[in-house]
Formats: structure tokens, sequence, C-alpha cells
């Protein structure tokens, strides 16, 4: 057996491939790069979500009835428990999740996708004593998220930066926290339950938890000239670099590129801190070189959360909410495969090899 499950295949989808060798990443037949460049957050939920629950409809319907949905869920903000406000940004938005009515419906997938859009805003702006904002229903997801985020109207290239890393993200094979899902909906235990263990597997820092890191590993750096002696130290530490390395990935994640793009016309614009991005690209190139020269049994490259920091943080998120967005984002993906699941109808139920002590008799 392999601890980590490794090369082993658990489940047949028609949702999303992830070429590891070749650094490709397809879903539903659409590649990363097209998707990124043609389609809108609802054109991808639409299309991951297309046979797999009870309704048909195009991304112009679901733009609106997901517009309908956050504002009905903001209302759970209102009747929000306030020691929830002390919780981390991750953890408080998982508990208002949890009070969601549990069930397989489209409705209650609907209430899904919305519910991380309206929570993590209006929780961060508690947190700053700050009063949460309502939902406009005539926005996109992802403009909508920025302005009840900071109560301005965001602009077209801030909304068209996040919308990207929202499709971006959007599915990614049978990652930790889609497996999660697909576990708990093969109980059919309800949808509701598979993204909350979704989402208790991405907070992890191997997994989502890690942009908020690499933010700290940058700052920790603090000078291009720095980077190669910070990052050996941290290795000599016993460490793991932040934002390197994947278990599918022996080349470039195909997802850092596509961030790397959607960050451009920030940095055109002056939206981001030009010197920001460069020592990125400085941090980036030293841990290739010293993971070369200290790994070399392992390819380790770039991986999605490197780029992802930079860009969360060129849209105004504080670092403790980086997860919150990513589960924004990978919502879609943990519906779609937890309704896969279903659908196939199997229980998962895999088996042990017990190594403890027998009794006496045995
Ligand atoms: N920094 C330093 N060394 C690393 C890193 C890293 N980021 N990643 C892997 N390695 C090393 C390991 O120490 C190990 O070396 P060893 O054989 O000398 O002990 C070797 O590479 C293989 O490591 P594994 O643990 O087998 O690799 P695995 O495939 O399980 O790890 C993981 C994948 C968890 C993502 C790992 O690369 C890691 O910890 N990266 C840093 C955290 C991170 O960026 N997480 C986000 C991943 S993307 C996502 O989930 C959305």
């Amino acid at each position: 057996m392999k601890n980590g499950l490794e090369d082993v295949i658990a489940a047949e989808t028609q949702l999303s491939d992830v070429d590891g060798e070749a650094g490709r990443l397809i879903i539903r037949g659409i590649s990363l790069d097209q998707l990124v460049a043609g389609s809108s957050y609802e054109g991808v939920a639409a299309l991951l979500l297309d046979g797999l629950v009870e309704r048909s409809f195009d991304e112009t319907q679901l733009r609106e009835w997901l517009a309908k949905a956050r504002t009905r869920v903001f209302d759970h903000i209102r009747t929000a428990d306030p020691s929830l406000l002390t919780l981390p940004p991750v953890d408080a938005m998982r508990a208002l999740i949890a009070r969601l009515p549990d069930g397989e419906d489209f409705d209650t997938a609907l209430a899904l996708l919305a519910a991380p859009a309206v929570f993590l805003p209006a929780i961060l702006r508690l947190q700053c004593c700050e009063q949460p904002i309502e939902p406009n229903a005539s926005l996109s997801q992802a403009a909508d998220i920025l302005r009840m985020l900071t109560g301005n109207a965001p602009s077209k290239e801030q909304t068209a930066a996040l919308d990207a890393y929202l499709v971006t993200i959007s599915d990614h094979g049978l990652n930790a926290s889609t497996f999660a899902s697909r576990v708990i909906a093969s109980t059919q235990a309800g949808l509701t339950s598979s993204v909350l263990a979704a989402l208790s597997a991405l907070k992890g820092p191997l997994h989502g938890g890690a942009p908020g890191p690499v933010l700290d590993m940058l700052d920790a750096i603090g000078t291009a000239e720095n980077a190669g002696q910070w990052l050996g130290e941290a290795l000599d530490r016993g460490e793991r670099l932040m934002g390197f390395g994947h278990r599918i990935y022996r080349v470039r994640d195909p997802r850092a590129d596509a961030l790397k793009g959607v960050l451009k016309p920030l940095i055109a614009t002056g939206q981001v801190d030009s010197a920001r991005g460069a020592l990125a690209e400085a941090v980036e190139a030293a841990a290739l070189a010293v993971l070369k020269v200290r790994k070399p049994n392992r390819l380790l490259d770039v991986n999605v959360e490197f780029y992802t920091a930079l860009l969360l943080e060129a849209l105004g998120f504080p670092r403790e909410a980086f997860t919150g967005v990513f589960a924004i984002g990978r919502t879609v993906g943990w519906l779609a495969h937890a309704r896969e699941q279903a659908l196939e109808g199997r229980l998962i139920r895999p088996r042990s090899v017990y190594i403890g002590p027998l009794p006496a008799a045995a």
C-alpha cells in the first residue's frame, strides 16, 4: 500500500483531467488556457454542473439564479452568532455554511455556490468592526465579492482578475478536498455535508492553506538578493517551500502561469506594486534553483498557490482569508464531483491493513 494513495485510481470522472507529465489541465474537454481566456466563473460553473443537477441552464440563467441565491443566504449573516467572529475566517465561514440545509437538490447546490461568496466578505468586514454589505443581484459573482469586501465598485481589471482566478481553480481532479467531497457524497449524506468536509480538507497548509504562508515567505525574504540564502536556510531547517511542489505535476502547474498572466493587466495599470511582482519572480527563480540542487531526485516546480498569493493580495484580501477565497472558487468542483459520485451510487469504503497487537488467543 501507499500511505498517500499516490497513483491509486479512486474514481472515474467526466469533470477534469490533470496531466502531471505534460502540465495540462482539462475541464470538461476544454483546456485551462482556453477557459481562462473565454469563460466567466458562471460559465465554468454551468459547464461543470451540466447534466449533474435536475435543472438545465446556461451561463446567463445561472448568473441570475446565483445572484438571487446570494441575496437569500445573506440572511444568515444577520442572525450569525457573534462568537463566530473570533474564529479564523475560514473556520467562521465553515460554521456559517454548516447552518444551511443539507440536501441533494439544485437549490441546495445554488445556496452552497452563493454562500462562501457572501459569507467571507461579510466575516472579514465584521472582524474589522465594519457593517457587512448586502449582495447586489445585478452583478457577477466576482464583481459582487469585491464590492461586498471593500464597499466600492471594483475596477474592470480587478473583476476580470478575480473572475479568472475563480475559473482557474474551479476543479482539479481528485485532490484531497475533492476526494473528501466524493467520500461524503457516496454515503448519501447531502451536498452541504460534502462541501463542509471538502472545506475542512482544503484548509491544511499542504493543500489550500499555502498562499498565506507564501506571502509570509516573501515578506521574510524581503529583497531578491536575500532569496537564495533564505530559501537554503529554510530547507536546512527541514521546511517546505510554500507554493512549490505538487503530488501530480512534475512540471510547472499550468494554473501558476494562468494566474501570472492574470496579474499582468493589474501590474500594467499600477493596481499591483510592480516591485512586489519582481520580488516574487526573483524568489520563484531562486527557489527553483535551490530545489533542483537540494532535491535532485524530485522534480519540484511552482504550483498554483504561489501566484494565487500575489493575486489575492493585490485584490485586497487579507492573507488569512486566502483559503476562503480558494473555497469560493472550488465549491463548484466539489459540488459537481459530489453529484457525479452520488449518481454513480457506490459507497466508498476502502480497507486498512491492521498492524497492531493481536489478542493472546489469536
Ligand atoms: N519544498 C521542499 N521540499 C519539497 C517540497 C517543497 N515545497 N515539496 C516536496 N518536497 C520534497 C519532500 O521533502 C520530499 O523530499 P525527500 O524525498 O528528500 O524527503 C520530496 O520532495 C517528495 O515529497 P512528497 O511529500 O512525497 O511530495 P508530495 O507529492 O506528497 O507533496 C505537496 C505534495 C504536499 C504539495 C508538497 O509539494 C508540499 O508540501 N508543498 C508545499 C505546500 C504547498 O505549496 N501546498 C499547495 C499545493 S497545491 C494545492 O493543493 C492547491
